[in-house]
């Protein structure tokens, strides 16, 4: 597809701003270099109340928390900060319910506004609790992680993970906005640098091979931090994040395809315990072993598999032996996937590089052969 529609761009301020059209629940992506100090003044644009309550981890309240909290306070709003540790631990019941009783303690009502400072973990945590808190409050991204930037933070999927499957309890809560600054990721680790570009080849293997050979070419100049290389990279992904969930939002068809590489992709980070592989990492594997599947399938050709498996070779992963996969324990983890229908297991395959098809079931003598396969290739 064209990824260059819908998207307006102010030379001058080298600000871009993508609209995700969802009749009366539209809104914009703002991208820039910089823009997180110009928080309050988008705040006051989209007139955002009082109250704001920025809910971010640690440590990035320790690099970024002071420039946002300035600008809010600056634009004349009350600033509540509510900083967790970092991790996937926090996408817990129980770390909800604490939330909810330090809202009740500091007595914040409808009026106010969630903001999410951080990572994925962050925003998916912050939107369930605005989409739960007395019943729903507005709700801002401000994603800071890769991963997020360039797809947890558009689409409204927010939600929190189940002791025995990941994702299990949430809504569909679209932001008002979503304001990216890709200066953030200069405090970024390389290794959450990683996995969030295995949400950006996603976009490229299933939407977009002009954009899949973009980031071929230009995987160096992002790692090093080239503004230019990596503002392509998140606009691009957004636009095309945008096109998918203004066709189908709540995920009745289209949607699904986001899902590429996530079904084996989440049975590997729950084998690893959420802890071995960040969630990047372990969709690029899933990935892999996805078009794979594809491969055996008849649907692509050999050449195109092994292009995918070059870029990511490209990728520094951790190595896969320490988790001893076994093929019956993923099986089932994946028969409790969102995905698995009535015991059939899923998932979107792509045809080519840039082109992807509809979730279909898939043998499971294939997801053992894919299994097998990730054994070696990721040893
Ligand atoms: P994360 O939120 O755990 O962040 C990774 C780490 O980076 C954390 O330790 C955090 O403290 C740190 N960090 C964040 N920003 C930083 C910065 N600018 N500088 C320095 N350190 C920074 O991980 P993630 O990869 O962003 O998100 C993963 C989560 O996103 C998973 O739970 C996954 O399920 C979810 N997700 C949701 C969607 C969706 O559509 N809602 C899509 C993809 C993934
Ligand atoms: N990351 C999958 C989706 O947003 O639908």
């Amino acid at each position: 597809m064209n990824s260059q529609r819908n998207s307006r761009t102010s030379l001058t301020k080298r600000i871009h701003t993508i609209t995700v059209p969802l009749g009366e629940r539209t809104y914009p992506i703002v991208i820039g270099e910089g823009v997180l100090r110009r928080a309050g003044d988008l705040f006051r644009k989209h007139a955002i109340g009082r109250t704001v309550v920025v809910m971010t981890d640690t440590t990035v309240a320790r690099h970024h928390g002071a420039v946002l909290e300035r600008s809010l306070r600056t634009a004349g709003h009350t600033v509540h900060t509510i900083a967790l540790p970092s991790g996937e631990q926090q996408k817990s019941l129980a770390a909800a319910e604490r939330i909810y009783t330090e809202l009740l303690q500091r007595g914040i009502d409808r009026s106010a506004t969630i903001v999410a400072l951080g990572g994925g973990v962050i925003g998916d945590l912050a939107g369930f609790i605005a989409a739960t808190y007395q019943r729903g409050l507005g709700f801002v991204q401000i994603p800071t992680t890769l991963l997020a930037q360039v797809d947890s933070s558009v689409g409204g999927k927010v939600g929190i993970n189940h002791p025995l499957a990941k994702n299990m309890i949430g809504a569909f809560h679209q932001p008002r906005f979503v304001l990216i600054d890709p200066s953030v990721l200069r405090t970024l680790p390389k290794r959450e640098m990683i996995s969030g570009m295995g949400e950006v080849v996603k976009y490229g293997v299933i939407l977009d091979a002009r954009f899949f050979r973009f980031v071929e070419r230009s995987l160096e100049r992002a790692f090093a931090h080239d503004a230019a290389v990596l503002t392509a990279m998140i606009r691009t992904s957004c636009l095309l994040k945008a096109y998918v969930v203004a066709t189908d939002e709540k995920e009745q068809h289209l949607r699904a395809i986001l899902n590429f590489g996530h079904t084996i992709g989440h049975a590997l980070e729950h084998a690893g315990r959420y802890s071995a592989l960040k969630h990047g990492e372990a969709i690029l594997y899933g990935m892999v072993a996805e078009a794979r599947i594809a491969l055996w399938q008849g649907m692509i050709d050999e050449r195109q598999v092994d292009r995918l498996e070059q870029l990511v070779n490209r990728l520094p992963l951790p190595s896969l032996t320490p988790l001893r996969l076994r093929s019956s324990a993923l099986l089932t983890t994946m028969m409790k996937d969102k995905k698995t229908l009535s015991g059939n297991i899923r998932m979107p395959l792509p045809g080519a590089i840039g082109s992807v098809q509809l979730p279909s079931v898939v043998e499971r003598r294939f997801i053992e052969q894919a299994v097998q396969h990730l054994t070696v290739y990721g040893a």
